[in-house]
Order: structure tokens, then C-alpha cells, then sequence
């Protein structure tokens, strides 16, 4: 392409996507938006992939995770897409068995020093090549206009899994082994902490252009015990896996108490559920950078007007470092339309706002 006049960065099909600028922080012309889960049941599409394969398989058959993937991106024109697969298949990759019923379950669960020491730190490339090659496949197909969103489960998460074995209402055998054997908890932590790092640089190398670390599970805790028994270990991943030039997205869910310490671990965005105010979060934060966030998926259910009118006050509230999403993953009988709707009005009305003057909304 050298030597064919016009200089690349000119061209409009040279300019980064939308997500992308927004994720650094740029000014944007409108909110860029995708939505947590967004390929999965509530899709008939998707349904019909599934009839064929269990989850399993289709997280790690290549061209069907590829479809799946694709299919929110084609329906909807969301701004950027999210790798499919799941936050426990590196779990499965350290040693152990990983099923849903559609639930998660983990055998055997890992609540003993010798569990912990038996985990092996996988080569992500080799034991995980399938979501690399998925990701690959994904660069190939998406429009360069949708960035592509890798992701991890962030230690916690992934611990409150495997040391409970299955979900759990109060996770009192993860609580009751990160107090009384603290450092078999942290060993467990750090081990995980590694394996997400190499599991998200290489997602990186494979093309993936922005990462979300999923804390779904941070709410758990005070904000001491965040800060003593996960904050160092996710501050070890952001700033780790930072170096490596694509955005991080930090997202916790019932973590309005934390967000403090969770931003203090430095990500590029920190995604918000919708338990939180965002001016008020900005405020205590004195955030500037992006938050991400945080319609209640429940308001999906309501009818249009009531969507928009939810979304126009989010979009209002957040101003400008914004990227609209869910405040969680979009549940499984979710109607399509108002999905649709969704996308279609926070492109435009973010647009507008940008050029209505602040008094005059
Ligand atoms: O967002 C996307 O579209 C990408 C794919 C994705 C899935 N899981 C697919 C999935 C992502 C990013 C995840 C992350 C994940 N997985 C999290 C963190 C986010 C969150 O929702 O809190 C967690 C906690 C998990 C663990 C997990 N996987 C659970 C609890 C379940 C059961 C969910 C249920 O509704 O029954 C899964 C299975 C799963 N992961 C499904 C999908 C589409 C449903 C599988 C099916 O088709 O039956």
C-alpha cells in the first residue's frame, strides 16, 4: 500500500473503530455500545447452533464459536464483538473437569494445598489454541469498523468456581478458606493470576484489541478484605497485561463499595452494574477516564419508550468517556426487539446530545 498517494491515517477506513477510541479515552462522535452476553440464548440464532452442540463443544469448535460471535454483530450492529467462550475454560486447562447443567460445575473442587499445587499453569496457545484460532477466524470476518473484545475471569471469580465446585448462594467454603488458610487462598490467587496473564496476552497476539477482566463474583466482600485478598492480584493483571497497548476493562458486579480499589488497580475502562449512580461515581472517583455501563438488564423487558427513556438517562449522566452496556449479562428470554431499539437509540442520541449545549437539554 506504500506509495499510493494518500497518506492511511486520511482514509475513514484507516480510522480505529469507534469502541477502540472511546476505550483510550478519545473524544467520540457518539457512545459506542455492545452488551455482556450478548451472543447466547435470547437469540433464536443462537438456539438453533445449540440444538446441534453442547456449550462445551461449541466454545471450542472454531468456525461455530466464529458464528455464534457473529451473529449479535450482524442482527443488531453493535460496536464491538466479544470472543465466545467462557471464564472457566482456562479452569479446564489447569486440570480440572468443567461442566454445565447449564450451570457451571467443577470437579474435583480445589480446597486443599495439594489441590492447589496439582493445578498446572497451561501454555494458553497450546491447550486453549482453539479460542486463539477463534479469534483469529474473528479478525478475518468482523467489519473493521466492530472492535474485538477478548476476556478473562478475574482470579476471584474464577476461585469462587473452583473452590465452591459449583455456584453458590454465600460462598461460605471460598470465605471459609481464604480466613483460615489465607496462603493457600493467596497461592491459589496468584496461581490463577499467572494463567490469566498468559491466557489474555495471548488472546492478544492472537488479535484480539481490547480485554475485559469479569469480577462477577467482587461483591462478595468489604472493602478490606478486597483490598487485602484481591486488589494486588487484579492490580498484577491490569498492569501486566496494560503494557501490552489494548484497553483493559475492569468490570465487577454488586461492587459499588469497591469501585474505588477496583480503579485504583488502573484499568483503560471500569465497567459498572446498575446499582450505581454515574455521576456519583465520578464524583467520588474523580474518574475522567471511561466507565462502562450500566442499564439494568431487566429494563430490556419494558416497553420501547420506557427503554428509552432509561437509556437517554444514562447516556446524560455519563457524558462523553462512556461506553454503553448492560450493568449485566443479558438475561436468556430477553425480547429481541428491544435490543434492537437499544443500539439503534443510543447511537443517535448520543450524537445528538453532543450537539445540544448542556443547557438547552
Ligand atoms: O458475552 C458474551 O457474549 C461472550 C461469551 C461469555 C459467556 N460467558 C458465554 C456463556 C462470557 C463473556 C461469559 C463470562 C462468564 N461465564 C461469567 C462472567 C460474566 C457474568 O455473566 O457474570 C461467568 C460468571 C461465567 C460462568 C458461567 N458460564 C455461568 C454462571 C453460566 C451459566 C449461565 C446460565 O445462564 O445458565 C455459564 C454458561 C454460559 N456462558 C452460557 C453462555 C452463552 C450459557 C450456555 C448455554 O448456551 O447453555
Amino acid at each position: 500500500m506504500t506509495g499510493s498517494g494518500t497518506p492511511a491515517i486520511s482514509r475513514p477506513e484507516a480510522m480505529e473503530p469507534l469502541f477502540l477510541r472511546a476505550a483510550r479515552g478519545e473524544e467520540t462522535e457518539s457512545t459506542p455500545i455492545w452488551i455482556m452476553r450478548q451472543a447466547g440464548r435470547y437469540l433464536p440464532e443462537y438456539r438453533r447452533v445449540r440444538e446441534q452442540v453442547d456449550f462445551l463443544t461449541l466454545c471450542k469448535t472454531p468456525e461455530l464459536a466464529l458464528e455464534v460471535t457473529l451473529q449479535p454483530i450482524r442482527r443488531f450492529g453493535f460496536d464491538a464483538a466479544i470472543l465466545f467462550s467462557d471464564i472457566l475454560i482456562p479452569a479446564e486447562a489447569m486440570g480440572v473437569e468443567v461442566a454445565f447443567t447449564p450451570s457451571p460445575h467443577i470437579t474435583p473442587a480445589v480446597r486443599s494445598e495439594a489441590a492447589v499445587r496439582a493445578l498446572r499453569r497451561p501454555d494458553p496457545m497450546v491447550e486453549t489454541g482453539f479460542v486463539m484460532e477463534t479469534v483469529r477466524l474473528l479478525r478475518r470476518e468482523l467489519p473493521p469498523t466492530v472492535a474485538l473484545i477478548g476476556f478473562a475471569g478475574a482470579p476471584f471469580t474464577m476461585a469462587a468456581y473452583m473452590v465452591e465446585g459449583e455456584s453458590s448462594k454465600n460462598h461460605l467454603v471460598l470465605k471459609e478458606l481464604m480466613f483460615r488458610e489465607s496462603l493457600v487462598f493467596h497461592a491459589l490467587m496468584e496461581k490463577l493470576s499467572l494463567v490469566v496473564i498468559d491466557y489474555l496476552n495471548a488472546q492478544i497476539e492472537a488479535g484480539v484489541q481490547a480485554v475485559q477482566l469479569f469480577d462477577t463474583w467482587a461483591g462478595l466482600l468489604s472493602p478490606r478484605d478486597y483490598a487485602e485478598y484481591v486488589q494486588p492480584h487484579v492490580r498484577r493483571i491490569v498492569e501486566t497485561v496494560g503494557r501490552r497497548g489494548v484497553p483493559v476493562i475492569l468490570y465487577g458486579n454488586g461492587a459499588g463499595g469497591l469501585l474505588e480499589l477496583m480503579d485504583e488497580t488502573g484499568p483503560d475502562v471500569l465497567g459498572l452494574d446498575w446499582r450505581v449512580d454515574i455521576r456519583d461515581v465520578r464524583r467520588r472517583l474523580g474518574r475522567t477516564r471511561p466507565l462502562q455501563g450500566n442499564l439494568d438488564p431487566a429494563v430490556l423487558y419494558a416497553p420501547v419508550d420506557v427503554i428509552r427513556e432509561r437509556a437517554r438517562g444514562i447516556l446524560e449522566d455519563a457524558g462523553t468517556a462512556h461506553i454503553f452496556n448492560l450493568g449485566h449479562g443479558i438475561t436468556p428470554d430477553t425480547p429481541v426487539e428491544g435490543v434492537a431499539e437499544l443500539v439503534r437509540f443510543v447511537h443517535e442520541e448520543s450524537r445528538r446530545l453532543r450537539t445540544v449545549p448542556d443547557q438547552a437539554r
